[in-house]
């Protein structure tokens, strides 16, 4: 991420210079000084590219005097409708006009703090790059950008409002950097031993391995991890930022942790197998949630724990058939060992529920592929038993253009799961399976208010998006971190 501070408005005397602009607006401010320092270039220039400001549009000016090397224009489109996403959009578009840059200026001095901080938001989500295995990428082909100075009218209002939105920038990148790791790197060790680093930021970090899963009854977990080398993990990490007299019940994020699910011996076929190393997705959005929640010390006490196994099969793994105990007591019989994130949600939320007696629960998970044939990849499933609870995190997701989408329970679809031999089944057929999925999930909530975020469609992308790179997307971290904010802060 290069270092984005904000800076008085003063003509650059070289690199790239940015403006974003407002649909059909004179030039003002600095962009008005740019022009008249080059002699009318700007203006002869944006008019004969027919540029106008609009939502989306974008046009470079190379080399157009006053020693910048480039002026990029970005329309803002009209100015009494811009918001946070728009002006974040923005600074996407930003951040890929001036990655080959060392400097850059952008003259937000038109902007107002808060949307200059959002167009920085913009800008630093976008510069988001996993290059840690390439080895052989050309120097020109490497992004230069070090600094980016963002001219604002006040820079200690637009600086107050940054300063929390890079602690959710940094926490989104520490998703993304989990969630994009190789598996042969991010197993379930590997990945709790990372939430260690936590700890800087004033997160209490505890891992349990598989003896202490084991006392705790965790046969469900256990047992989709029993087919694999590696050992299983899952991470309690607290966040107790409410002040005193004001400590209530914690609010509880979970996350689901499959560092690889090859579906385990009912085994998933060999194309695309490879994006089963992001199914610990949900996981990785809760570390980095908590990251962000601590970086920016939310006022509210909050706890992320994250089940950590991977699904293989071997002569060890489970088989379909299998009846498994789970720590609430509840038996399953395994139909399909490749809904394998259930059985370790289940385990998770059980503990939970008896360990930190939460204020509410939300569940995060790569579930089902049924949800991406439902939704695709514009809305996560959203699954509740709380209609508060359900349409604050609804209003959070379009805040931040993380949306979700509302999908039914209901006691015909639970009727899917029923067991000849266990208490249920761990699949219900192809018919509403996100749904069968989210019901499996609800039966070890014991009533309390919950919510499952179905994120199989949403946490990666294989394009770029206005604000994400192609790739993990750290969908759900700003959305979350927004529900806590909003409503149970201060
Ligand atoms: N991790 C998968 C779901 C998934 C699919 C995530 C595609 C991301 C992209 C999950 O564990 C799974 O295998 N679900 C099965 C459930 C079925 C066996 C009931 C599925 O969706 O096919
Ligand atoms: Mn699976
Ligand atoms: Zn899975």
């Amino acid at each position: 991420m290069p270092d984005i501070a904000f800076v008085k408005p003063a003509l650059p005397r070289s690199g790239a210079l940015v403006l974003p602009l407002a649909e059909e607006a004179p030039l003002a401010g600095l962009a008005k000084q740019a022009d008249e320092a080059t002699g009318g270039a700007i203006s002869r220039g944006l008019e004969a590219a027919k540029f106008k400001g609009r939502k989306g549009q974008a046009t470079t000016l190379w080399a157009p005097g006053a020693g910048l090397s480039k002026v990029v224009a970005i329309g803002l489109g009209k100015a009494a409708e811009l918001m946070a996403t728009g002006a974040e959009a923005a600074g996407g578009a930003t951040a890929g006009a001036i990655a080959q840059e060392r400097e850059a200026m952008v003259a937000a001095d038109g902007l107002a703090p808060a949307l200059a901080a959002s167009l920085a938001m913009g800008v630093a989500l976008k510069s988001y790059r996993f290059d840690r295995y390439r080895t052989m990428e050309k120097e020109e082909d490497k992004p230069k950008i070090e600094r980016v100075a963002v001219a604002v009218a006040d820079t200690a209002k637009a600086k107050a409002a940054f300063a929390p939105l890079q602690a959710v920038a940094d926490g989104v990148f520490l998703t993304r950097d989990l969630v994009s790791e190789p598996p042969n790197v991010l197993t379930p060790t590997d990945c709790a031993d990372r939430c260690r680093a936590l700890a800087k930021l004033g997160v209490e970090v505890e891992i349990l391995g598989p003896k202490e899963m084991k006392k705790l009854g965790f046969g469900a977990l256990l047992g989709v991890a029993q087919g694999s080398a590696q050992e299983p993990r899952m991470v309690v990490m607290k966040w107790m930022g409410a002040p005193k007299g004001k400590k209530g019940k914690p609010l509880a994020f979970i996350g689901k942790g499959v560092t690889f699910d090859t579906g385990g011996i009912s085994i998933k076929p060999a194309g695309g197998m490879e994006d089963m190393k992001w199914d610990m997705a949900g996981a990785g959005t809760v570390i980095g949630l908590m990251a962000a929640l601590a970086g920016r010390k939310a006022k509210a006490d909050v706890v992320g724990i994250v089940g950590l196994v991977e699904n293989m099969p071997s002569g060890t793994a489970q088989r379909p058939g299998d009846v498994v105990t789970s720590a609430s007591g509840q038996t399953i019989e395994v139909i399909n060992t490749d809904a394998e994130g259930r059985l370790v949600l289940a385990d998770v939320i059980h503990y939970c529920i008896e360990k930190f007696d939460p204020r509410f629960m939300v569940d995060l998970a790569t579930l089902t592929g049924a949800i991406i044939i439902a939704l695709g990849h514009e809305h996560a499933g959203l699954f509740s038993n709380d209609d508060t609870l359900a349409s604050r995190i609804e209003a959070a997701g379009r805040a931040t253009g993380e949306t979700a989408w509302r999908m039914p329970l209901g006691d015909a679809y639970d009727k899917q799961m029923k067991s000849d031999i266990a208490d249920m089944k761990n699949v219900g057929g192809r018919p509403g399976g996100s749904i069968t999925a989210a019901q499996f999930i609800q039966r070890f909530v014991q009533g309390r208010p919950w919510a499952h975020l179905d994120i199989a469609g949403t946490a990666w992308s294989s394009k770029d998006t206005a604000t994400t790179p192609k790739g993990a997307t750290a969908y759900g971290v700003r959305m979350l971190d927004r529900l806590v904010a909003e409503h149970y802060e201060g």
